[in-house]
């Protein structure tokens, strides 16, 4: 049966998890205040790049099964779940800030009249459910009380690119509650990505498996998935590393490694360290969770300083193939965080670009996402990718981008007057590159004449 949801908060997760359930065939009203997001909202547009989001949301809007309001009240009436979607961003001394989620908890408390399941989907510390369940009791309308509603912690694996894709085939769903009436009610809104079973979509064998625990431990799984995955690129980096001293080459031990089941092949890209505006944020906030309680959490902190120091990598690089980088002009392929996003919040790749300008290189980017008018001040932006090559000392591909890899690299090649390729994301074969005449240097990887290639 169809559940009535409401989504407060359309950002990257809001707006996909709208999108998603009113295609699974639910009743969705997703709540919006900025009125320029809401008014594209209401086009069937998200406000953001997403692939496979605007035709979702498109569907929904004209159907009428999925539609957009600033009014909260409005959107309470209409549901018997509602999931809380909105930002929390790091804080005083990595907590993350609250202040969102409390605004929007006095909102919908006064209209939590029946029976509802407040769902937050929003990253928050653990400890959150409790906080929160308090906050709302004080708000609730006369004559209502604490079994009016319930919460349940349902934490959100959805990556930025391929955020529909994760939601509509995860590899699993968390719920977290203490009452099972309301963990049943969020598992039935799940019911057709649990089973697989949904319209238009190419199926996958096989049902999904769902976890019902603690909101506790449900908040803590969701921590301990973004800073494993944060840890374990951590480690290829400072593998990199090692491997650059030692003359082995970095994505070869990863491909054998990742072939092992107990490692898994995924998430061992070294390159410039994770960006975004998960990870880094997620990470301090566990750190400063375990602070709290008086446990100084080693391996996370080192994670963290890793990831800061490989930021730096590209200026050392240039500095000892180019010597002298004051002056020297860089072209900067990609500007977004990763791949399928045009997201710069926190982009290892704009970071790139600005320790650059400290350097006083005259940097020229192109990213086939970032508008023109975003990206950092005092960079140059180019119209195409060839194009930053333009009388350039060193090109440095900072985002992994896929369409890279069909650049003209002779055409390249001929419109620099130097000719470094710095692949700071291991996207190029390096033997590719050194064919079109330009010199490879990437991350932890070893020369092509210092490789003996084998076939199988
Ligand atoms: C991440 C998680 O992957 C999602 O499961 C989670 O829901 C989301 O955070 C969130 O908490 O909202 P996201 O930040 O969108 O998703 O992007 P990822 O694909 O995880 O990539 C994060 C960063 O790591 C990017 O800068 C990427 O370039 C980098 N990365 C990724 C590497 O440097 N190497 C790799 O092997 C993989």
């Amino acid at each position: 049966m169809p559940s009535r949801i409401a989504v407060i908060g359309s950002g990257y997760v809001g707006t996909v998890v709208a999108a998603c359930f009113a295609h699974l065939g639910h009743a969705v009203t997703g709540v919006e205040i900025d009125s320029e997001k809401l008014s594209l909202l209401r086009q069937g547009k998200a406000p953001f790049h997403e692939a496979g989001l605007d035709d979702l949301l498109s569907a929904g809007t004209s159907s009428g099964g999925l539609c957009f309001t600033d009014n909260v009240s409005l959107a309470m009436e209409r549901c018997e779940l509602v999931f809380i979607c909105v930002g929390t961003p790091t804080g005083h001394d990595g907590h993350p800030d609250m202040s969102a989620t409390a605004a929007v908890a006095k909102k919908i408390a006064p209209n939590l009249k029946g029976y509802h399941v407040v769902v937050v989907k929003s990253t928050v510390p653990i400890g959150t459910g409790r906080w929160l369940r308090t906050l709302i009791e004080d708000h609730l309308p006369a004559g209502y009380g604490p079994d009016h509603f319930s919460i349940v912690s349902n934490p959100e694996f959805l990556r930025e690119g391929n955020a529909v894709q994760d939601f509509l085939y995860p590899d699993r769903v968390v719920l977290g509650g203490d009452r099972p009436q309301a963990l049943d009610l969020v598992a039935e809104a799940y019911r057709p990505v649990l089973d697989g079973d949904f319209p238009k979509g190419p199926h996958r064998p096989g049902s999904v498996p769902v976890i019902f625990t603690s909101t506790t431990t449900a908040e803590a799984i969701k921590y301990a998935s973004n800073s494993f995955l944060a840890s374990k690129i951590s480690f290829v980096n400072e593998l990199a590393k090692i491997c650059e001293l030692v003359g082995a080459d970095v994505t070869e031990v990863t491909a054998a490694m990742g072939l092992d089941m107990r490692i898994g092949g995924q998430f061992l890209d070294a390159g410039l360290g994770w960006g975004g505006s998960c990870f880094g944020k997620d990470l301090r906030a566990l750190i400063a969770i375990a602070t709290r309680y008086g446990y100084d959490a080693r391996i996370l902190r080192s994670a963290l300083a890793v990831n800061v120091d490989q930021r730096k990598v590209v200026v050392e690089k240039l500095l000892q193939h180019l010597k002298v980088v004051s002056g020297a002009r860089i072209g900067v392929l990609g500007l977004a965080f990763k791949a399928g996003t045009d997201d710069l919040r926190d982009s290892p790749a704009v970071g790139v670009c600005e320790a650059l300008l400290d350097h006083k290189a005259v940097v020229t980017a192109y990213d086939p996402m970032v508008p023109t008018g975003a990206g950092p001040d005092g960079v140059l932006r180019a119209c195409d990718a060839i194009a930053v090559a333009e009388r350039a000392d060193a090109v440095v591909v900072a985002t992994e981008w896929p369409q890279f890899l069909s650049i003209d690299l002779s055409a390249l090649r001929s419109r620099m007057r130097g000719r470094l390729l710095l692949d700071a994301r291991n996207l190029f074969q390096p033997e590719k590159v050194q064919a079109a005449g330009l010199e490879y240097v990437g991350i932890g990887r070893s020369q092509p004449g210092e490789r003996v290639l084998q076939s199988a």
